[in-house]
């Protein structure tokens, strides 16, 4: 693909996609706060109407009050609005995303020949069949264990999450598997309000035109997804912004890094939920904090080799030219980072240093960049 398209594709997408994605994750947690603050009606005509709590906000200079029913009002009301479009803009806008960076530039971006030599076929196939497989797999957990025990669904689920982030970190470019894994998990979420939440919520509502008594529990059903759904937000959005930080994924067994940063923050979402439902688990933040500073120092990267000689600036450049300039040079270089000239070099020292040392760049070290050169561009990137 034209790499100046490629680039307005991705600023597009990516709109769109953060976008649509900070209006569905807002929804999922002001709706699972205002379940969690139901209280009961105070006026009982209001329950004798089928009204089962109640919620007062004060918002944008007025006052709110929202009642939820046990299971549905007499008369359907009009009109009724739904929340569906967000979680499937953002599904649709985050998978062109993954086709337009990863699947159209496999070689450099999805495969890494230092950890498996697989062909670009083959790595598009491992990435989709997992999004796939990852929804069968866990819808078919819920349906069968999830209607008795929310407890065990909840370890098989982090089995599946862990065994997901094992087999692609071992058959995929790390930064690649992360994000793979957070696409499988946004999969999941989207599929949850596409097959499940909106069906159950279409039932209700065939129901109540029908003149029928809604049976309650796809509802119930729905309500379970919605919850894992919102636990599942702050692991998806770390596999999102991970990318961007090169010490997560450049350590030596990135798959138990992500398994550790999804854990950490799924409970993090926990204490929140706990802090809506009227308890203060300040135990929850201080494990959360002591581990999250226990992953940085576990993940602090070594010092690459250094070298005894000062490197000089023509050797510098010598190295960039060969090593990165394939990819950093013209107007379509990547990020407009420029690195075919000492300049270029130059004004761009203090990340090359950081990527180079942490084994970033050049990525899946598609020049073949050795040891030594590595050591004497990170020298000379530190002496700037
Ligand atoms: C195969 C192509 C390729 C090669 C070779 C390559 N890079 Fe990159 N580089 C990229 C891409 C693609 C990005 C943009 C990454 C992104 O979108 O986050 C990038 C980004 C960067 C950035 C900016 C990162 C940021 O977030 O600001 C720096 C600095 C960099 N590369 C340095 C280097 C150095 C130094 C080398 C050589 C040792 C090198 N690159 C080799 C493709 C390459």
């Amino acid at each position: 693909m034209d790499p100046y398209l490629r680039d307005v594709l991705d600023l597009l997408f990516r709109l769109l996609h953060v976008v649509a994605g900070i209006a569905w994750i807002g929804a999922s947690f002001y709706f699972i706060k205002l379940d969690l603050k139901l209280r009961a009606p105070r006026d009982p005509r209001d329950e004798e109407q089928g009204v089962g709590g109640e919620y007062w906000g004060v918002h944008g200079g007025g006052f709110y009050h929202t009642q939820k029913y046990r299971i549905a009002p007499r008369e359907l009301p009009e009109p009724l609005h739904w929340f569906k479009w967000q979680a499937y803009t953002t599904w649709l806008s985050g998978f062109a995303l993954l086709v337009v960076l990863y699947y159209t530039d496999a070689q450099t971006r999805l495969v890494d020949p230092a950890v498996a030599d697989i062909s670009t076929t083959v790595a598009i196939a491992v990435s989709v069949g997992v999004l796939v497989l990852g929804w069968l797999v866990y819808d078919a957990l819920c349906r069968t264990v999830g209607a008795r025990s929310e407890g065990l669904l909840a370890v098989l689920v982090f089995g599946l999450v862990a065994a997901a982030s094992y087999a692609l970190c071992a058959l995929l470019a790390p930064r690649a598997a992360f994000l793979t894994v957070g696409a499988m998990l946004g999969t999941i979420m989207a599929a949850n309000v596409f097959f499940v939440i909106i069906p159950a919520q279409r039932e209700l509502v065939r129901a109540k035109q029908q003149g029928r008594e809604p049976d309650p529990a796809p509802g119930k059903r729905g309500k379970q997804r919605s919850v894992h759904n919102n636990y599942l937000t702050l692991p998806v959005v770390f596999t999102m912004l991970a990318g961007h930080f090169a010490f997560t994924w450049t350590h030596d067994r990135p798959w138990l890094v992500l398994v550790a940063s999804m854990a950490l923050t799924a409970f993090v979402r926990h204490f929140f939920n706990e802090l809506h439902a009227g308890r203060r688990p300040v135990w929850i933040l201080a494990v959360a904090g002591v581990a999250a500073i226990g992953l940085a120092l576990w993940l602090k990267p070594e010092e690459a080799v250094s070298t005894a000689a000062p490197v000089s600036d023509a050797r510098a450049a010598a190295i960039a030219q060969g090593r990165c300039a394939s990819c950093h040079m013209g107007g379509s270089a990547p990020l407009g980072v420029r690195l075919d000239s000492l300049e270029g070099l130059r004004a761009h020292a203090a990340g090359v240093a950081r990527l180079v040392s942490s084994g970033a760049m050049p990525p899946g070290n598609a020049t073949g960049m050795t040891d030594e050169e590595r050591a004497q561009l990170v020298a000379w990137a530190r002496s700037r």
